[in-house]
């Protein structure tokens, strides 16, 4: 058995220049460490994230609080405790914080020194941290969701959906689907550029073109498709991420234009963009308290249309369990942060599987370069990952290494089923 001798924190910055949590586990000669990361777009029901609120030094955005209660009082309550025991290093955690939406610790705090843990577990074991899982063989790499123009939240164009992104559907392998979308962005560049717009990037990496509406951005992605060589919707389809949170007054949606309509005239204008630009999946299309609109949509989609639970699940399984009672949605999008503890997101993976949901392993849009969700992709069997463009290299680390999974698995590496 190995045990922890101490765990030791400090204080580093995330994609979008704000302080976050990295966390070191030591035990014996050996140490890993791990980054936290943080969402912009953040669903009311996720777990808290600390922060020094009241720090002026760093605008109230440090995490020096955390970072004192990791090297104070979780590194005493997991000294000599087994290090390959995860399980009960996260109960301790979990009942270390004792409140529900982990207030009082943080679930940054509590994450950061989990996913560290179970990184120094495989480390002492001398396997890849992907074989650190529940997936013991037949490992399965995950189809890309790229998003290759940002909105929303994520950049200050105005556009309404948040993220515009391509699943490369034909492609027989992980680097395969990754050269697929390098083709797409490269003519998606160009076209930009052929009609003067900005090819800056946001937060996640993808275009952030001054265009505001829906229909302009999702004809360029069909043109940029076709200009490749491939098929939409049959080599590559389009897929969305409404983040329709930010969209909601009273009930009604802005989502397709800036005027607000109804449930019902919403799912119709859906109905028509599916059809029409060959969309096979959509994030978060109403809000997270909205659970009729949601029902109401999957039905009219016939179930054909991917329809994932971000804001709405949070990660969280007794979410999860309303969600699968109510038919609210067919996916899960899985942020370890939402929950916050490695095995939490674990169990909420498996439950979604037993009940046939999709399992995507999704970024946030203040990532690192820390690469922990592309082994827990291929450690959970999970369909798809969702991690930004081929642009910002916190975003490119996650390709980059499921390109060393594939590698190291060879001809064993198969691709997942979408
Ligand atoms: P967030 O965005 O990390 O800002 O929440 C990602 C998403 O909504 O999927
Ligand atoms: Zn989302």
């Amino acid at each position: 058995m190995s045990k922890i001798n101490r765990v030791v924190a400090r204080q580093v910055y995330d994609s979008r220049g704000n302080p976050t949590i990295e966390a070191e586990v030591f035990s014996k000669n050996l140490s890993a460490s791990a980054i936290c990361p943080s969402g912009a777009s953040t669903g009311t029901f996720e777990a808290y994230e600390k922060r020094d609120t009241n720090n002026k030094k760093y605008i109230g955005k440090s995490v020096l609080k955390p970072v004192e209660i990791i090297n104070n009082l979780i590194s005493k309550k997991l000294k000599n405790q087994n290090i390959h025991d995860q399980e009960k290093i996260d109960s301790i955690l979990i009942k270390l914080d004792g409140t529900k939406q982990k207030t009082k610790l943080g679930a940054n705090t509590i994450l950061s020194v989990s996913m560290a843990a179970k990184k120094l577990s495989a480390k002492i074991k001398k396997i890849p941290l992907y074989k650190n899982f529940f997936v013991k063989k037949n490992f399965k790499l995950p189809y890309p969701l790229m998003n290759i123009i940002n909105g929303g939240a994520h950049a200050d164009n105005g556009l309404r959906i948040q993220e515009f992104m391509i699943r490369p559907d034909k492609a027989r392998s992980f680097s395969e689907s990754v050269r697929m979308c390098f083709l797409v962005i490269n003519e998606l560049k160009s076209l930009l550029k052929k009609n003067q717009y900005s090819t800056n990037v946001g937060d996640e990496g993808g275009f952030a073109p001054m265009i505001s509406d829906n229909e302009s951005a999702l004809k360029l992605i069909v043109q940029a498709i076709k200009q490749s060589g491939f098929k939409n919707g049959k080599d590559i389809s389009i897929c969305l991420d409404v983040a329709a949170n930010e969209l909601m007054k009273k009930e009604k949606y802005s989502i397709h234009s800036n005027k607000f309509i109804n449930v019902d005239q919403t799912i119709k204008k859906y109905l028509k963009l599916i059809k029409k630009y060959q969309i096979k999946s959509i994030e978060d299309p109403f809000s997270e308290d909205d659970w009729n609109a949601w029902t109401k949509f999957l039905k009219a989609t016939n179930n054909n249309t991917q329809i994932i639970g971000d804001d709405l699940f949070v990660t969280n399984l007794e979410r999860l369990k309303v969600g699968f009672l109510n038919l609210s949605a067919n996916s899960i999008l899985i942020k370890l942060n939402q929950i916050g503890t490695v095995t939490e997101t674990l169990e909420v993976i498996k439950f979604a599987q037993l009940i046939g949901f999709k399992t995507i392993i999704s970024h946030r849009s203040g990532d690192t370069e820390d690469t922990f969700i592309a082994d827990l992709a291929v450690g959970t069997n999970s369909n798809q990952i969702k991690t930004g463009s081929l642009a910002r290299s916190e975003r490119i680390a996650k390709y980059n290494q499921l390109i060393r999974i594939e590698e190291d698995l060879g001809r064993r590496a198969k691709m997942n089923k979408i």
